[in-house]
């Protein structure tokens, strides 16, 4: 396939990614409402995914941002604040035509959320305006990028002074995770939220479904004919989904130590790239029924035992330890976080499915922060060879084959079959088929969210019942950790390892191994 032009410098003309039938659309005039405008997600994602975009003209002409928080500051303060954080996040990249453009489009306003009387200069006064000079038609993506413990307060406050309603064009809300910190807040928020807005309306980010190499899991097993026949309890022996981290808890300790790496990375990401890959193939490629295969997955996931939780559950937390020839401290060590937390950074976990393909098919499933390499790929281990013909100058086992989708770093795919060695003598070699994307042609996960919501596509959406179904299984397991484990359990594995002991037992105690970090 040959390489073509990946963005088009001009703005409005459709980009061509690689292949002739991948323009990506722009989407229709709209305007984004910030909600946590000062915040860190503001300026580390939302804003450079937005000029990332502007500058490849990939957002409409008729577009504008207002942005909103408590800081008291005015839109030429706001628009200052945002260069700095686009240049910080592309030091080689901000291009200062470019970036006069689209710093025109910035505008700020404070609020007080808890009082719904302060939203009413921002949202009854200033957006219509700025809908009326931008000619947006009425369509309103409402952003909340605030601490969860403000979702409540905003949302019922967006309701009150009806903001939801949709008049003219649509609107749409965006709410980070986490949602929900169990199911029965995550039940509460859904209520709280279903009051004012259709579920239509809602979109609830998983930044992972976004990713790139995420998107091709459903492409690469449905567009393919090779595969599908396969991928099943008759040629799959298991599967492993890693999510490895050397970062730590950098600043977020007050909320690390309320989440944990079940709450923060398996009920969301690992259980989505779980469910693309385990998933039944959607009649059409349209948001709901890829939603309705994945929650079919995660409804026939065997609930974990209570009981012997220990058999399917590793968790760990990290000592103090060596990351890329550098001494960091312990987890309960870290600024913020208490001297005998049990908040596990690290977990292991053994999935079943019972349904017709999966039965008897485990996925192993691990992530943890402050380990040796930062790694995200899931990797599907098939069978070994029925029968050993080569037994009699062969004194090893073959190696089965393994395919292997690498979500980051290197993002692709690769292949491991057995070749022969050129030679006399019967002699296996492992070959990798390896296919890369190049780097640079990767769009951000944030740019493709914004993308998608502006474009009214769920598709990289996470469902009511997608979520309420994760947590459900999820939350005896948070449960019965937090009330059982002792405080001398942990540390239990240093930064720069591979993870506490259990959970390579856990994995070696059915014959198998992780691949390496
Ligand atoms: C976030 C978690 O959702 O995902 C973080 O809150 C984690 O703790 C991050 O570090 C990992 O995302 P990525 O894209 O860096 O793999």
């Amino acid at each position: 396939m040959k390489s073509e032009e990946i963005f088009s410098q001009k703005k409005k003309e459709p980009i061509v990614l690689r292949a002739t039938s991948c323009a990506v659309e722009i989407p229709n005039p709209c305007s984004l409402v910030i909600f946590g405008a000062s915040g860190d997600l503001t300026k580390r994602k939302i804003v450079p995914a937005l000029y990332r975009l502007y500058k490849n003209g990939l957002l409409p002409e008729n577009f504008f941002v207002l942005g909103i928080s408590r800081t008291q500051m005015n839109t030429d303060q706001f628009r200052e604040k945002m260069y700095s954080s686009v240049r910080e996040a592309f030091p080689k990249e901000v291009d200062d035509s470019a970036w006069k453009e689209f710093v025109l489009k910035l505008y700020y306003s404070p609020v007080e959320y808890a009082f719904p009387e302060s939203y009413s200069q921002p949202l009854k006064e200033m957006l219509p305006q700025l809908e009326k000079k931008y000619q947006t038609g009425g369509n309103r993506i409402v952003y909340l990028a605030i601490p969860p413990t403000l979702y409540e307060n905003v949302i019922l406050n967006l309701g009150l002074i009806g903001l939801s309603r949709e008049v003219g064009g649509y609107t749409h809300v965006v709410i980070e995770k986490p949602f929900g910190r169990d199911l029965d807040s995550a039940r509460r928020l859904n209520g709280i939220l279903r009051n004012s807005f259709g579920e239509k309306q809602i979109f609830r980010i998983d930044h992972y479904l976004a990713l790139e190499t995420v998107q091709n899991i459903l492409m690469f097993r449905f567009a393919n004919s090779i595969f599908e026949p396969l991928w099943n309890r008759r040629y799959i022996d298991h599967i492993q989904i890693t999510v490895a981290e050397t970062l730590g808890i950098e600043q977020r300790a007050g909320y690390y130590e309320e989440t944990g790496v079940l709450r923060d990375m398996f009920q969301n990401h690992i259980f989505q790239l779980l469910a693309l890959t385990a998933m039944e193939p959607p009649v059409t490629f349209g948001a709901e029924p890829i939603r309705d295969e994945k929650v079919k997955v995660f409804r026939s996931i065997r609930p974990f035992p209570l009981d012997d939780l220990n058999d399917d559950v590793v968790i760990g937390q990290y000592g103090r330890g060596e990351i890329d020839q550098k001494l960091v401290l312990g987890y309960r060590e870290e600024s913020g976080v208490s001297k005998t937390s049990i908040t596990p950074t690290f977990a292991a976990i053994k999935v079943m499915i019972d349904n017709w393909r999966w039965h008897g098919v485990p996925f192993y499933l691990r992530s943890g922060k402050r380990l040796s390499k930062r790694k995200t790929e899931i990797s599907i281990h098939f069978k070994p060879v029925p029968h050993l013909m080569f037994s009699n100058t062969l004194n090893e086992p073959i190696e089965p084959n393994t395919l292997i989708l690498r979500v980051h770093p290197d993002e692709g795919m690769n292949l491991i079959l057995q070749t022969k060695n050129p030679g006399a003598e019967v002699c296996l070699n492992p070959i990798s088929m390896d296919f890369s994307y190049q780097r640079d042609v990767l769009m951000d996960a944030y740019e493709w969210v914004l993308l998608n919501c502006m474009g009214d596509d769920q598709l990289l959406f996470v469902r009511e019942d997608g979520v309420e179904q994760t947590w459900s299984l999820l939350t005896p397991v948070t449960e019965k950790l937090e009330s059982s484990t002792p405080t001398e359990t942990f540390p239990n594995y240093a930064a720069g390892s591979s993870g506490p002991e259990g959970a390579a037992k856990l994995i070696e105690r059915e014959g198998r191994t992780w691949r390496p970090l």
